[in-house]
């Protein structure tokens, strides 16, 4: 049977003939979970051979990658601010860019003197950002809701895995229908992908669920949905709202507050790349 080496060369060489631009990562996560070790484990052992089991494990994960399946999909957990999560078909993919969300609403909760805050995670999907926020701060009442049932399954699976039984609040519902309780913080990765710009997007993107990814003919419906009823789901002046948005639609979005919220604030965040990403509401009430 090859050893680990080997069999790295091996991934490595079959992805990058796919254009699977992350080969080298992917290929140290595909050995990774299939023999259960770190990556420290994996260069310190490179001429250990592998038993047939495994390698036909590795075959497997490769054919399936191979079909454009996202590796998260196939090995069944993503990593998202430093910690692992379970992740399935049919629920997004965390994305490294939604690290800036949370990163704004830590900062948000440091510089609060509130000491009963309340937070709601709309469309919490697999329940990283609300699972990463009750993980740093333990004191705050966290809220996640979301439309899709099996959202909500997969967010209760993660809750247990980080032994946050019963310490976070669960919703399986439309945000529109959610009116009869108000926050301190909203934050929210809702659906921003314009329906037109569906038949040229990656082949991965295809696997991942249309209702987390699309977001109406422009692209800001959902957002727009949002956005009209924040002063009936904000607590006070003091309230701020947390939003991913595409970079593409800051003015658009700009302009719905406008109409919506006359005397908001806006502050917006961009990402690594440069681009536009989050967008911060104050003054909403
Ligand atoms: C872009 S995904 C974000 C998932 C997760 N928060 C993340 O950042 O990885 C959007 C999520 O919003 C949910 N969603 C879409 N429309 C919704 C609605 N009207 N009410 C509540 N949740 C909704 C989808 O089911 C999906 O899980």
């Amino acid at each position: 049977m090859p050893t680990i080496g080997e069999i790295l060369k091996e991934i490595k060489e079959e992805l990058s003939q796919k254009d699977i631009s992350e080969f080298q990562v992917e290929a140290e996560i595909i050995i990774e979970n299939v023999l259960n070790i770190s990556t420290e484990k994996l260069y310190s052992n490179l001429n250990h051979e592998c038993s047939k089991i495994e390698y036909e494990k590795v075959k497997k994960i490769l054919e399936k990658r191979k079909k454009r399946i996202p590796l998260p999909y196939i090995t069944r957990e993503c990593y998202f601010y430093g910690k692992k999560f379970h992740i399935s078909p049919g629920i997004l993919i965390p994305r490294p860019e939604t690290e800036l969300l949370v990163d704004r609403c830590l900062y948000n909760i440091s510089k609060s003197c509130n000491n009963n805050l309340s937070i709601l995670d709309i469309g919490t999907g697999s329940g990283i950002i609300a699972i990463t926020l009750k993980l740093i701060y333990p004191h705050i009442t966290v809220s996640a809701l979301d439309i899709s049932k099996k959202a909500i399954s997969l967010t209760k699976k993660n809750i247990k895995l980080h032994n946050l039984d019963r310490k976070i609040n669960l919703f399986n519902q439309d945000f529109r229908d959610h009116l009869n309780i108000k926050y301190n913080f909203i934050v929210a990765n809702l659906p921003y992908i314009p329906k037109k710009r569906f038949p040229s997007l990656p082949a991965e993107l295809k696997f991942e669920p249309r209702l987390a990814l699309d977001g109406g003919e422009k692209g800001i419906e959902i957002i727009a949905n949002l956005i009209e009823i924040l002063p009936d789901i904000v607590k006070d002046n003091n309230s701020k709202v947390i939003l991913e948005i595409d970079s593409t639609q800051l003015k658009y979005i700009e302009n719905l507050i406008n109409i919506y919220l006359k005397s908001a604030k806006i502050y917006s965040l961009k990402d690594l790349s440069g681009k536009d990403r989050v967008i911060e509401i104050s003054n909403i009430t």
